[in-house]
């Protein structure tokens, strides 16, 4: 039998949602996406995943199917802990009973990179991979996630280390890039100081580089010289719903 979990992402302008087939790591039916509200806090992301929820009923007719919700910040234990690029009263909310409460059933709050990061190494760039492999999600932010024999290490909060003493998404980020204006030689220069750095913390042996700015890998990727392989993601934008869901299976 199939397994199908609805997962959703939400990001800083959308919030996407789709069931998720997690034998074939792919979308059982195609995927919607709503608006990001104005400042998008906690109650009013909570409605749009209502919303979104009730639009695929009929995929969910169990009410044992789970949901997974991707966040843009810490989350222990379904509280979300950190708040650098979204609305401040999210730190200290339990999303995982807010969000359950909301769709009467089971939901699971994660981070977003850990959902990105737990989907290439199921079904992406590092399928099967059974070494230590960071996957890192270049966008507003830098997120990332630590993979070490099959198994995620949730938080690691990579983009966060301070960097000749910048905190490293400042400075390496692909809104640093927008913002700044830089070439992608530029900017690719500020991506070899960052992941030397991490490379020479944790010795990965595997680097898988996703957001959206990954669909351009051509463009910096070959300007880094680094001792463990760099990849672009291969699930791209799904990456996220489907590693929602899966973290959601898995939990
Ligand atoms: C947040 C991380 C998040 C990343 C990507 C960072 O600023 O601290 O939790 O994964 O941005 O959204």
């Amino acid at each position: 039998m199939t397994r199908l979990v609805l997962g959703i992402d939400v990001g800083g302008s959308g919030i996407k949602g789709a069931p998720v087939d997690l034998d074939r790591g792919a979308f059982a039916a195609e995927r919607l996406r709503l608006p990001t509200p104005e400042g998008a806090r906690p109650a009013e992301v909570a409605d749009v995943i209502g919303r979104i929820c009730a639009h695929f009923a009929d995929v969910l007719d169990g009410d044992d199917v789970p949901v997974g919700v991707t966040v843009p910040g810490v989350v222990t234990h379904g509280v979300v802990r950190s708040a650098a690029n979204i609305h401040p009263s999210w730190v200290g909310t339990d999303a995982d009973r807010l969000f359950s409460g909301r769709l009467g059933r089971r939901v699971v709050v994660v981070n977003d990179a850990d959902a990105a990061g737990l989907a290439e190494l199921r079904h992406g760039a590092a399928k099967g991979h059974d070494g230590l492999v960071i996957v890192t999600t270049l966008g507003t932010g830098i997120g990332s996630a630590l993979l070490h024999r099959g198994a995620l290490v949730p938080n690691s909060e990579l983009g966060h280390l301070e960097i000749d003493g910048h905190d490293a998404e400042s400075r390496a980020a692909d809104s640093a890039r927008e913002r700044e204006d830089l070439s992608w030689q530029e900017w690719a220069q500020r991506l070899q100081r960052y992941y030397s750095v991490v490379e020479d913390l944790f010795w990965p042996d595997l680097l898988v580089v996703g957001g959206g700015v990954s669909k351009k890998a051509d463009k910096f990727l070959p300007h880094l010289h680094l001792r463990a392989p760099i990849v672009p993601a291969t699930l791209r934008n799904a990456a996220g719903i489907i590693g929602a869901a899966q973290l959601a299976a898995e939990s």
